[in-house]
């Protein structure tokens, strides 16, 4: 697995505001947004792409356009919601798909109980969309999920990242035959006992869309 800590001004900015227990929710949502996109500009570094031949008002020349099949994004359902828009303005021809998955406040452990992905997933590079590594559990299951439809390149979108997390999913990937990315704007310090990362930013579904 391969971990990627952007390291950027207006990242760590953003990240502070987020951070800050005193945002409010409107707030919150569009700096998540604008966040998840300068997230987005790295995590898509090595999105396939094919030449294609174009012609300028000057002359002809060889350019790239996104290759087929077009990469799925996967936003984990209710958080990653918070982060699909600013995936999609760079990727606005990308495919996406579902993943619904809730993890057990006592045993942290992480179930699906939503998909709307295609069964055949093969040749897709996924951006699967989740605010928070935290123990690495629910990214853990919706990696094996994807790849288990066949995604032979993943990279997951992480706002923050735990090291307990990190360790936990790396664990669990064991010798992963398909390559796994991790972008994210801050390795934080540690989880709390109730596996929340510490400082971290609290509960980013409830900060996006209110306690439910
Ligand atoms: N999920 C969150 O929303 N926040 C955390 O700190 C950990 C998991």
């Amino acid at each position: 697995m391969r971990l990627h800590v952007v390291n950027h001004p207006l990242v760590s900015h953003k990240l502070t505001v987020l951070r800050n227990q005193d945002t409010d929710s409107p707030t919150f949502r569009r700096l998540t947004d604008e966040l998840v996109t300068l997230l987005a500009y790295e995590a898509t570094r090595e999105v396939r792409v094919e030449p294609m031949d174009i012609t300028t008002p000057v002359g002809p020349t060889t350019g790239v356009h996104l290759a087929q099949p077009k990469p799925m994004v996967v936003p984990i359902l209710r958080a990653g919601l918070g982060m699909l828009d600013g995936m999609m303005r760079l990727l606005p021809t990308a495919e996406v798909g579902f993943l619904g998955m809730v993890r057990n406040e006592q045993t942290l452990a992480a179930s699906t109980y939503a998909e709307r992905l295609p069964e055949d997933l093969s040749g897709r590079q996924c951006y699967v969309l989740d605010p928070m590594l935290a123990t690495g559990g629910t990214l853990a299951a919706a990696i094996q999920f994807l790849t288990m439809r066949g995604a032979d390149d993943i990279t997951a979108i992480c706002l923050l990242a735990a090291p307990e997390g990190v360790d936990n999913l790396e664990a669990a990937l064991g010798d992963h035959a398909v390559p796994v990315t991790v972008v994210t704007a801050a390795m934080d310090e540690k989880l709390n006992d109730k596996g929340y990362i510490v400082p971290g930013l609290g509960d980013a579904g409830d900060r996006l869309y209110g306690v439910a």
